[in-house]
């Protein structure tokens, strides 16, 4: 955690206007700036930037937020890599949470094999571009095949010598430790055996050398192609796992595409080192590969940090497509969208972006997408004039379907089958349906704990009262908040927002039950000052969850139970008394029924068991509750 002294020192030294002007042509008007928005494509500005307030917002995708939520945005950074990045920018020293001797070494290993790796990429590289052998070898084949020097440069291309141990050497000799060359796996050791010594090898060896970065750049590994035709040499050869590089936690070109895959909602997902850097270079920047590894439920969550949408991109032939489509099912299961392109028999998206220009590529990608069922189809048409293949070609599109987690999708897949294998909608629900209820059993009941927890058994909600949820409560109690958090200290008659609040509340001993807007107005009753400086306090929290919540809350009004306000937006403050009483009303009123029906099931249990006293007890009880609610019913009519 940094320190909240910390945090408002960097936000008094990054302006927002001069951070943001550097990622965006700022033209002023009035007291604010305007530009074409980074976060989505539009040709008329609706980006606006505040220096009052210290915020933007997008009018046109609603993306808002202060300085370091932009560059949460803008660079995909998390909220404390942020902060470092801004303090770093503006020579703020960052006080992190005192960390344990434990996490300081763990760090600092990490920190110093990826240390290393730069090194070495750095040492590659210059002989890529220096050295004779390097030039002749590793950077004219690069540009034979077709790459240019910007994106040679770009992705920091290199070439390792030919020999034993032409880099260990070199890296011993600047001071790197055995040890760490060889827990990054650069250099291998062999213990001395039969009267040889030890020895330290380079791993690789004559070979083009592709580093592979982290989502913040930093180097984690490289693979290294060899550039001889024998068979047996691996063609590719990468660096082992370590405590940095986690292959099934890592995609190659992640760090070139997380911002074009953010901005454009839409990741390619292609085979290979090459395929990511010949798409970079023909324009397609929302690329990455699973590069080695089949496709992990990691990688899948990674990309998902950044969009929802997914192309894959299959070469070869049909066989080893099939081997693959498990990447499709496990796409759809972490319920994400997928779509598939399919290149001509022999080529890959590397040779097809080779032998094409860039709008041709481009085209080709557009015109070529379908979504995954049309795919499966496809690839499976060979086979549907026998019956029987069709039946099992039918059941794997259905199993695919039944894995997406969300109802509507499926719903809009059913559909899409339907029409494709023409087959009536209701046989292929029936037929998911069961294979989802299939997999529940055989997953045993497992309830998810934390999101819901009181619930209601399913039948008993038809035949009760319907009691409000924990979610109309908490709504309620986000209503408050935000004319708490916007008017707080505005006067309503004579008294203020807050202190009406704050009465109205205690006087039928009412808390916040929902413990995160019960800690926020907690701290808003601690603070002093106006409205602005108040609000500015909980933009600029600490506590990032905090800080996003009432930036949505004040984005985004929630007048759900207010009709009124929905047409009379934005909301005037001569109305304010109105709307502050009335949504204290409707909290207050979802309490009471709450009890009501609690009561009312109490009662009936009580009923069912003969508790003649316990009967009296809460009839008496349901009574007053009753009345209570009555009356706020009432009152709430007459506003
Ligand atoms: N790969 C690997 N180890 C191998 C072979 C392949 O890690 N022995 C990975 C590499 O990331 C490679 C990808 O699988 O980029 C796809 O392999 P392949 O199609 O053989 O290589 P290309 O990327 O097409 O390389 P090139 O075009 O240079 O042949
Ligand atoms: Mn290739």
């Amino acid at each position: 955690m940094i320190d909240q002294a910390t945090i408002e020192r960097i936000l008094e030294v990054a302006p927002i206007e001069t951070v943001i002007g550097e990622y965006v042509n700022l033209k002023r008007r009035g007291a604010n700036y305007v530009a074409c928005c980074p976060f989505h494509n539009e040709k008329t500005p609706s980006f606006t930037v505040s220096p009052s307030k210290g915020i933007f917002k997008c009018f046109g995708c609603g993306k808002a937020g202060n300085v370091v939520r932009f560059i949460m945005e803008h660079e995909q950074l998390s909220y404390v890599e942020a902060l470092k990045f801004l303090g770093n920018k503006f020579n703020i020293p960052i006080h992190d949470r005192e960390e344990t001797p434990g996490e300081a070494e763990t760090r600092l290993r990490r920190d110093s094999m990826m240390v290393v790796n730069g090194y070495a990429q750095e040492f590659y590289s210059q002989y890529l571009w220096k050295e004779p052998t390097g030039r002749d070898v590793g950077l004219s084949y690069l540009q034979e095949r077709g790459l240019t020097e910007a994106v040679i440069h770009q992705f920091q291309l290199g070439f390792a010598p030919p020999g034993k141990n032409v880099f260990t050497r070199a890296a011993l000799e600047a001071g790197y430790k055995q040890d760490l060359l060889t827990a990054t796996g650069l250099s291998i050791h062999y213990p001395a055996q039969d009267n040889k010594p030890e020895v330290l090898h380079d791993r690789f060896q004559d070979r083009v050398m592709f580093p592979i970065h982290s989502l913040s750049g930093r180097i984690i590994g490289f693979g290294g192609r060899t550039l001889r035709n024998d068979k047996q040499t691996a063609k590719y050869l990468n660096s082992p796992e370590s405590e940095i590089y986690n292959k099934s936690r890592s995609m190659y070109g992640i760090y070139f595409a997380k911002q074009h895959i953010s901005k454009l909602q839409k990741c390619y997902l292609v085979e290979g080192y090459t395929d990511v850097i010949s798409l970079f270079q023909a324009g397609i920047r929302n690329v990455v590969a699973s590069s080695g590894t089949s496709l992990t439920v990691e990688q899948i969550r990674l990309i998902k940090r950044f969009t929802q949408q997914v192309t894959v991109l299959y070469d070869g032939d049909d066989a080893g497509i099939k081997a693959s489509l498990r990447g499709i099912d496990m796409l759809l299961e972490e319920g994400l969208q997928v779509k598939v392109v399919r290149f001509p028999e022999g080529e890959d998206p590397d040779s097809y972006a080779r032998s094409h220009n860039a709008r041709e590529t481009i085209d080709f990608l557009e015109t070529n997408e379908t979504d995954f069922i049309h795919f499966k189809i496809a690839l499976l048409a060979g086979e549907m004039k026998d019956p029987l293949k069709r039946s099992s070609l039918i059941r794997e599109v259905i199993a695919s379907i039944a894995v997406v987690p969300d109802a509507i999708t499926r719903t809009v897949y059913i559909e899409e089958c339907s029409r494709h294998l023409d087959i009536e909608e209701v046989i292929l629900t029936r037929e998911v349906t069961r294979i989802r209820k299939k997999r529940k059993e055989q997953e045993g009941y497992s309830a998810r704990p934390g999101i819901r927890p009181v619930q209601v058994p399913e039948e008993e909600s038809q035949a009760q009262p319907v009691a409000p949820g924990k979610d109309d409560l908490s709504r309620c109690e986000k209503d408050i908040l935000y004319y708490l958090i916007k008017f707080g200290q505005t006067s309503m008659d004579d008294v203020s927002v807050s202190d009406y609040i704050e009465n109205a509340l205690a006087e039928d001993e009412l808390e916040f039950q929902d413990p995160f807007y019960a800690r926020i107005y907690k701290e808003y009753k601690g603070l002093s000052g106006d409205d602005m400086s108040r609000r500015k306090h909980f933009i600029n929290h600490s506590d990032p969850d905090i800080s996003q919540h009432i930036l949505d809350l004040l984005n985004n009004p929630h007048p759900i139970n207010l009709k009124v306000l929905r047409d009379s937006l934005p909301l005037e403050e001569s109305l304010l008394k109105e709307h502050v009483t009335k949504s204290v009303l409707v909290y207050k009123l979802n309490i009471v029924s709450g009890t009501c029906s609690q009561l009312t099931r109490d009662l009936q249990q009580a009923q069912m068991l003969g508790e003649e006293e316990k009967i009296q007890k809460i009839m008496k009880d349901l009574m007053v509750m009753m009345d209570v609610r009555n009356s706020f019913a009432k009152e709430l009519n007459r506003l």
